[in-house]
């Protein structure tokens, strides 16, 4: 038996999608917070239990008789969500799952520019810790996640954004499916994982260049200072907290966080990887399938 967390979620439910399409649904189960929102697993035939990373006892539940479980990152900031990851941890430990995997960040390292980054290593140490047999998932930088950090400037003609550094891009979909081939075969992927990304890095002058080829326009790039960027989206309505945590992420590219590139996604996916232009592409043409 297999256990997902967030479920719910966008990677959740493409984790679970592609684990189906690959064997069937007997064996799996949905892990959610709110059991009304997860409904739609009963046609698919996924069990679905309620569990919250804030509850280790219903964790403990929840996880009971899975073989593996993997824990989805909850879509929190700060101590709270090294906090919650350790209770996901310590009740994947109680239920006695055989192996714990977890969706890390490349780049993930104490002391990181960019939050996330620090709290994914804590999380990767206190898992190591754990005597657990593990397997961190070091996913690439989401693609998605660009396009809400820029797609605005990108659709306005005008990109501002603070000095960057190269970017591996990666398809959210083509990470859910990634995680699907390797829960499968998990045994050959002990520990901290290889970089899971597309296979080129692109930097945000790089992106308008592609932007203003997709969209017949010229989309110009105006690098602003780390104050001039920050007063702006606050300006706009931004939580200073949000500001601050996307400034990071443009720092952490500058010291080449997230430049890294490695064939490990495209081999378990069989395929080439899904490239920043396709996803620019759908964005800016606005097909609603391009998450
Ligand atoms: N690699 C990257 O570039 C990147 C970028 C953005 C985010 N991430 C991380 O990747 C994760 C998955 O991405 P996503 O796109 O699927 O995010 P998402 O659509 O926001 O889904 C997050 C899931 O986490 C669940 N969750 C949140 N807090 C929880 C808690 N306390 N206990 C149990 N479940 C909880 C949510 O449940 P509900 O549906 O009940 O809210 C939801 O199912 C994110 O949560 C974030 O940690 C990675």
């Amino acid at each position: 038996m297999i256990v997902i967390t967030g479920a719910t979620g966008n990677l959740g439910k493409g984790v679970i999608d592609n684990l189906i399409k690959k064997c069937g649904p007997n064996h799996l189960i949905a892990s959610v917070r709110d059991l009304q929102k997860a409904s739609f697993y009963q046609e698919k035939g996924v069990s679905v239990r309620k569990g919250s990373f804030d509850c280790i006892d219903d964790l403990k539940t929840a996880f009971e008789g899975a073989s593996q479980v993997l824990i989805v990152s909850a879509n929190t900031l700060g101590e709270e969500a090294l906090r919650l990851h350790r209770n996901a941890i310590d009740a994947a430990k109680l239920a006695g799952v055989n192996r714990i995997l977890y969706t890390s960040h490349m780049g993930a390292r104490v002391g990181s520019l960019f939050a996330p980054a620090d709290q994914h290593a804590g999380t990767e140490a206190y898992l190591a810790k754990s005597g657990a047999a593990y397997t961190s998932l070091r996913h690439g930088f989401y693609a998605e996640s660009c396009l809400a950090m820029i797609g605005d400037g990108l659709k306005r003609g005008e990109l501002r954004t603070p000095e960057d550094g190269p970017v591996s891009w990666t398809a959210r979909s083509d990470l859910a499916q990634a995680d699907a081939e390797i829960l499968i075969d998990s045994e050959n992927w002990n520990g901290v994982t290889l970089p899971l990304t597309a296979p080129q890095a692109w930097t945000m002058a790089e992106i308008a260049e592609i932007a203003s080829d997709i969209s017949g326009r010229r989309v110009r790039h105006v690098v602003v200072s780390d104050q001039e960027w920050l007063d702006a989206k606050m300006a706009a309505g931004m939580p200073k907290i949000y500001a601050e945590l996307l400034l990071g992420s443009f720092q952490a590219s500058r010291r080449g966080d997230f430049a890294a590139t490695h064939p490990a996604l495209e081999n378990l996916l069989g395929r080439p990887a899904r490239t920043i232009r396709e996803v620019l592409t759908a964005f800016l043409r606005e097909d609603p399938n391009h998450q």
